[in-house]
């Protein structure tokens, strides 16, 4: 028996002390220390089975580099930076229940399927093997050449890997596996940590890649997040909202490639289902108009979105104004609200707002202000944006409209879906795209109330404020403006 000696460490960042703190110094969490028994033995342990290795130039290693295998599954292969490593780990963290296993599985069959060499190692430390196959049954992905391991002791199941010597190995979860030397729960810190470490160097020895699922607790991050994401080559996670089919899978570290890229799937019975034509997917749902909706164009890693966002203002009955928001972070939506105010002279202090972005996504990007701004004030009057119309931008707190990276791959996407008019910030080059842009006309605005005055027909900013309390009674839709160049 290795001797026992118990620690408190935090649970969030790993951070270790030998009495209980309430407040982390490492990561400042607060509450997030758990006293933990750990093996003494494991520290001396792994230096014994270190493999030894010999030195050699590294001018020898650049020519060997290393190799790539493609998984089958392009979303996955451009996420990971144009396939898997081999050797490499992989963390694929996301929510319960978003298609994690899902996606995993399927990966294993379109990985097998390349080459007849291959082999996979599924590790069912989690779920029951049956209700594994009856998933790969489900999504037709059963093949004899995917194993199964029961086991949630990570010793046994590198033994397993260096006996079948599969070229991946996926480990669901890592927050089910356990080192028998340890004494703590699973999930606990030490355990993921152990049980990683294992993994890790089981990997770089065999040249098997291993793919590890972890779980995200409500914060959405992986429970010990900073202690796994050190170790691991790559890290994943996997978004999207429950009510909506759509899932992206995003790349936050990686070694071996670029990190921010997308892949984008959708939820079906017969599985994750890539999406080739997002924007197309994600504006199909806007079929009505009316006012409060504004089509917006965001880039997800390199790639133009464009989508919908809608806000719904409706007068406040009893108490404080509410302000719900969904797809967009609240604490800028408040901002936006508050500019709107105090910049375009949007009167939203009695009003209630509420803000949604169409299809489930998430969007972090500021481009979206603009957008975003247009459509509060669009439902405030109940002016109809019209259709064809499209807007990116972030909005500082002058109310000014400042440039967003890369607006020529936004401007290509609207043309591409027929879109007529952009509103958007004041480049350098005075909004002017080369001669690229055919049937889009491209409106080059510097503050926020200019857009909303442009687009909502509502004349200059000093007449919008002149014209304040008869704009309820502004025609609907009113075109007159949007579509023409005039400063
Ligand atoms: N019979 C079915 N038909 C259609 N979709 C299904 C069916 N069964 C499951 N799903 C979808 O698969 C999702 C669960 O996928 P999966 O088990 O891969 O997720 P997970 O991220 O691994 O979850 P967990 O955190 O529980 O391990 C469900 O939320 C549902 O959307
Ligand atoms: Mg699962
Ligand atoms: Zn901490």
């Amino acid at each position: 028996m290795p001797k026992l000696r118990s620690k408190f460490i935090c649970q969030e960042c790993g951070f270790q002390s030998e009495q209980w703190l309430g407040r982390c110094p490492e990561c400042s969490s607060y509450n997030s220390f758990v006293e933990e028994l750990v093996g003494s033995a494991s520290d001396e342990r792994k230096l014994d089975i270190t493999l030894r290795q010999k030195a050699e130039p590294i001018t020898a290693i650049v020519k060997r580099g290393f190799v790539r295998e493609r998984s089958g599954i392009d979303e996955i292969d451009r996420v990971l930076g144009g396939g898997v490593v081999r050797g490499s780990t992989v963390l694929l963290g996301g929510e319960p229940g978003i298609g994690k296993s899902t996606l995993m599985l399927q990966m294993l069959h379109s990985f097998l399927s390349i080459d007849k060499e291959r082999s996979a190692l599924y590790v069912a430390a989690e779920e029951s093997i049956e209700q594994i196959a009856m998933r790969a049954d489900r999504l037709k992905v059963a093949s004899p050449s995917i194993m199964i391991l029961p086991d949630t002791d990570v010793t046994l199941v590198c033994e397993e890997i260096e006996r079948l010597k599969p070229s991946i190995v996926v480990v669901d979860s890592i927050q089910a596996m356990v080192h028998p030397e340890l004494v703590s729960a699973a999930g606990s810190v030490s355990q993921v940590r152990e049980c990683a470490s294992e993994l890790v160097r089981m990997a770089k020895v065999t040249g098997t890649s291993i793919f590890m699922i972890g779980h995200v607790t409500k914060e959405g991050v992986i429970a010990g997040p900073k202690v796994l994401e050190h170790m691991i080559d790559t890290v994943l996670y996997m978004e999207g909202d429950q009510h909506y089919a759509l899932r992206l899978l995003r790349v936050t570290k990686n070694r071996f490639g670029p990190v921010g890229e997308v892949g984008l799937f959708k939820m079906t019975e017969d599985g994750l289902e890539p999406v080739t034509n997002p924007s197309e997917y994600l504006l199909s749902g806007s079929q009505v108009e009316t006012s409060g909706n504004m089509a917006a164009a965001v880039i997800e890693g390199k790639r133009p979105l464009l989508l919908e966002v809608q806000a719904l203002v409706a007068p406040t009955y009893f108490g404080a104004p509410r302000r719900l928001v969904t797809g967009m972070d609240y604490n800028r939506a408040c901002i936006l609200i508050a500019v709107l105010e105090r910049r375009a002279d949007v009167r939203l202090g009695d009003q209630d707002v509420y803000i949604n972005v169409a299809g489930g996504i998430r969007v972090t990007e500021s481009a979206l202000d603009l957008p975003a701004a247009l459509a509060i004030a669009s439902s405030r009057y109940d002016v109809v944006i019209p259709r064809g119309v499209a807007a990116f931008g972030e909005v500082g707190l002058g109310g000014e409209v400042r440039p967003v990276p890369l607006p020529e791959r936004r401007l290509l996407e609207m043309e591409r879906l027929g879109f007529k008019t952009c509103f958007g910030p004041l480049y350098p080059n005075g909004g002017r795209f080369g001669g690229e842009l055919k049937g889009l006309s491209y409106i080059a605005v510097r503050q926020v109330g200019e857009a909303i005055s442009k687009l909502l027909g509502l004349g200059s900013s000093g007449e919008w404020r002149h014209r304040r309390k008869g704009i309820a009674s502004a025609k609907r839709g009113d075109k007159s403006s949007a579509g023409t160049e005039d400063a």
